[in-house]
């Protein structure tokens, strides 16, 4: 289970002040806005989105624990060009293109694997796990290549703070994400120690912006979450911090009451929230009591209206008993049939009702900070 306890200077604070948020029965407030409805149904906006966002801006693809040993592969494929993830024998992460050299295959299956050779299933020409290539069958056929020599395209990656990052486009520098402080707290919750267990992908009718903005306030808890998140969180009372262009938003249980009257350096947050990481532009990752859960959110190449949504689940230990299995199975369906049935079927209609430009902007009140500060990074990020 995570420890908030190396972060306890930061996180004493936040619970001070939710506690106290509590007493008076009010939401903590900060600033709100206004932000163009049209951005969620613009073909061009989408466009200059991808052109920017995803593709200038490094992305965070995958946790280290993704890559647990030298040989670890892993593919994503929801940007432009489809990429494998590998683990060297330095424990050094590289990011390729998961295109074959020869004539373009997809040279690993889709999913994870452990091996020392990525091998192409066409024809069998095959790669180190550094991209080189050092395998060719009927070397005579090719007269005018020798091996080894580069093989697979790489992309630039960064592996810091337990997460990678890759910038989705071959001439961009090495990435620097600009956690800022958010990068050592990141590095104190240890995700390396949790294991990749199960995921689940999401096909969309909707702007890839409605998934992050249903993470970013907790004041439909009550009312659109009635019966499943409203027992378990405060309702209308979160905290929200700007790292500049990422953010962490903690949403506060109701057991968080317990703290109060016990001494401030016993307190730990995270068996009294959600903690919400959004790292800018697409992923978030979210710190639950018991697991970690990432949510990776892709926008469709050219429909505004609709984008993909990868989820994983991370556990301090992988299941070995029946009744542990079933446990973690009926957390992954509780998560993914609240967010089907109530998040995303709510944010389908937000989708048509901004599509259908009855309303210029969407409001972010203040105390729904959070949302604020996401789209602040947006209109900060793009051109214009
Ligand atoms: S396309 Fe990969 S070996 Fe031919
Ligand atoms: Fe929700």
């Amino acid at each position: 289970m995570i420890s908030g306890h190396a972060n306890r200077a930061v996180f004493e604070p936040i619970v001070e002040l939710l506690l106290e948020q509590m007493a008076g029965g009010s939401p903590w407030r900060a600033d709100g806005g206004e932000f163009p409805a049209s951005h969620y149904a613009d073909p061009a906006h989408l466009a200059l989105e991808q052109r920017t966002l995803f593709t200038e801006l490094p992305q965070m693809v995958a946790l280290s624990a993704d890559l647990p040993e030298p040989g670890s592969q892993i593919t994503r494929d929801s940007f432009a060009v489809p990429l494998v993830l590998t683990r060297d024998d330095d424990g050094l992460v590289h990011a390729f293109a998961n295109v074959c050299a020869h004539r373009g295959a997809q040279v690993v299956d889709d999913g994870r694997q452990c091996s020392r050779r990525l091998t192409c299933p066409y024809h069998g020409w095959s790669y180190d796990l550094d991209g080189t290539q050092v395998g060719l069958p009927d070397n005579e056929s090719f007269p005018n290549i020798e091996i080894p020599r580069p093989g697979l395209r790489a992309f630039p990656v960064k592996e810091e703070h337990g997460l990678i990052w890759v910038t989705p486009n071959f001439e961009a520098a090495t990435p620097e994400p600009g956690l800022g402080a958010m990068g050592t707290e990141l590095a104190a919750l240890d995700f390396e120690d949790h294991q990749h267990w199960r995921g689940h992908r999401f096909q969309l009718d909707l702007n890839w912006k409605l998934v992050i903005d249903t993470f970013l306030e907790p004041y439909h808890f009550a009312t659109l979450h009635r019966d499943t998140v409203f027992p378990i969180f405060v309702p209308n009372l979160c905290h929200a911090e700007r790292f500049s262009p990422h953010l962490r938003e903690v949403l506060p249980r109701r057991t968080i009451e317990k703290l109060r009257g016990t001494p401030p350096d016993e307190w730990d947050l995270v068996p009294h929230s959600a903690i919400v990481y959004v790292l800018f532009p697409g992923s978030v990752i979210v710190v639950q009591v018991d697991h970690v859960e990432t949510w990776r959110i892709s926008p469709h190449p050219t429909d505004p209206g609709r984008s993909t949504v990868d989820l994983d689940f991370y556990l301090p230990e992988l299941p070995t008993t029946e009744s542990a299995l079933g446990h973690w199975e009926r957390s992954l369906d509780l998560t993914i049939s609240t967010v089907i049935n109530e998040d995303f079927a709510a944010m389908a209609g937000v989708q048509r009702g901004l599509a259908s430009g009855v309303i210029d902007s969407i409001t972010a009140g203040q105390n729904e900070p959070g949302l604020a500060m996401f789209h602040r990074s947006l209109v900060e990020a793009l051109p214009g």
